[in-house]
């Protein structure tokens, strides 16, 4: 049986018809309950229900073969697995953003609220920029409208949670988007389980590219 750790939430819905759509049925993860592993009808596949950023843990240590993740979480946890494809759905862009009309003391250090400190030290590293770091776990958008930060550094999707707090964006990190995972061990010992879902989703892809 293949092992899947897929992430719940705003992922979630857009990987489910995606499997879905490719012969991996996932029609009981839309139902509303609070079920963490699901089977498929043909027990060929588990699907454990995981917090997106736990995704890559999963599949490091082989609890979970195979897994969807945002890109963001696999570059700020560093964890060791193979990445497979690019998904192309679940795309925003990695960025630094600050109150409309920001101007920047050079001669501090910039403090910086983030959820991912580990991409906004190589980022500010790589301009050899002294910051101080604010890990946040969520509304990160309210640090700068606080002064409990000087600038963000976060997904942006629409835009839309930025430009309704005054804030935009003044530079971009890099672009983001779902990838598939997979645990080293597995790809070896279960390539058999894992070659055909590769397949099915590039197929899959291909057909919405044409349509
Ligand atoms: C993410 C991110 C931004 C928002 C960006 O937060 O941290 O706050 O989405 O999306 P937008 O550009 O479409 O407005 P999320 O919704 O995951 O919630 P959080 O604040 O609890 O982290």
């Amino acid at each position: 049986m293949l092992n899947i750790a897929l992430p719940k939430g705003r992922l979630g819905d857009k990987v489910y018809k995606l499997f879905s759509a490719c012969g991996y049925d996932c029609s009981a993860m839309e139902r509303d309950d609070r079920r963490l592993v699901l089977r498929d009808e043909d027990g060929r596949v588990q699907y454990l229900l995981v917090k997106p950023s736990d995704v890559p843990i999963y599949v490091e240590h082989g609890a979970a073969d195979v897994g969807v993740v945002g890109k963001d979480v696999l570059l700020e946890g560093g964890n060791d697995v193979y990445e497979l494809m690019d998904l192309g759905f679940g795309v925003c862009h990695m960025c630094v953003a600050a109150p409309v009309g920001f101007r920047e003391d050079l001669g501090a250090p910039l403090r910086v609220a983030t959820k991912y400190p580990a991409i906004a030290r190589r980022h500010y590293a790589g301009k050899s920029r002294e910051i101080e770091v604010i890990k946040l776990n969520g509304s990160i958008e309210l640090a700068p409208i606080l002064g409990l930060s000087d600038v963000i550094v976060d997904i942006v999707e629409t835009g839309s949670t930025l430009r309704q707090n005054h804030l935009e964006i003044i530079e971009t990190i890099l672009p983001i988007s779902a990838r598939l995972i997979a645990n080293k061990a597995a790809m070896k010992f279960k390539s058999g389980e894992i070659n055909p879902l590769i397949t099915a989703l590039r197929g899959c892809m291909q057909e919405e590219e044409k349509a």
